[in-house]
């Protein structure tokens, strides 16, 4: 498929970027008809950087102000200028522990999706998997849904199960579920591509 009939992608994240690796693992074995043009992330040293600099991304620590937790209006004004310079069409919210405000939500509308790591609308937030753990959970999952100006309380778009094993650990749990993650979510932003 030629570079115009790409759905063009930015990514944005604060952490690793293993979700990142998963939508390039699909789009090189040819199962994801996308690009990434640009990754973003508020955390200078963030994993996800490095990872887009060598797909040759454009890639951008943003400055994320002094509003905790969330993007201030001047910062998402930058977000949106860089995701337009880059032609941007399908933004996805891979790790980003920022609230996305009223200015990136009215530039991409139903064009935000993120990725979380139980079944929504169980365990909002940071955490979810330890979340889970303390519920006593027998299955949990993770969810894709559009973002709206809440915590993970967007439109569900699609979810996958993981059973709960009695002797896990938070970690062993995050990393089951983030298997599953790494098959939905390129499943999913496929859905948005050209046919
Ligand atoms: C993922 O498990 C994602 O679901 C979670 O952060 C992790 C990022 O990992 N996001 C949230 O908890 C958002 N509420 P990654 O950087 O390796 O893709």
């Amino acid at each position: 498929m030629s570079g115009p009939d790409l759905l063009r992608l930015g990514v944005l994240g604060s952490g690793y970027g293993s979700n990142f690796a998963a939508i390039c693992r699909a789009i090189d074995q040819g199962v994801l008809p996308a690009r990434i043009t640009a990754v973003l992330s508020d955390q200078p040293g963030a994993g996800i950087l490095e990872l887009g600099r060598t797909i040759g991304a454009r890639t951008e620590c943003i400055v994320p102000g002094i509003a905790r937790g969330r993007l201030d209006p001047a910062t998402e004004e930058k977000i949106v200028a860089i995701l337009r310079e880059e032609k941007v069409e399908l933004v996805i919210l891979a790790g980003f522990m920022r609230i996305i405000g009223p200015g990136l939500l009215a530039a991409y509308p139903r064009r935000i999706i993120n990725v979380h790591p139980s079944l929504l609308p169980n365990h909002r937030g940071a955490q979810a998997a330890a979340q889970a753990l303390a519920a006593g959970d027998q299955v949990t999952g993770c969810t894709v849904h559009y973002v709206d100006q809440g915590v993970d309380t967007g439109e569900i778009i699609a979810q996958q199960e993981v059973e709960v094993r009695p002797d896990d650990t938070t970690e062993t749990l995050q990393a089951r579920i983030q298997v599953a993650e790494h098959a939905l979510l390129p499943s999913v932003i496929a859905t948005f591509a050209r046919p």
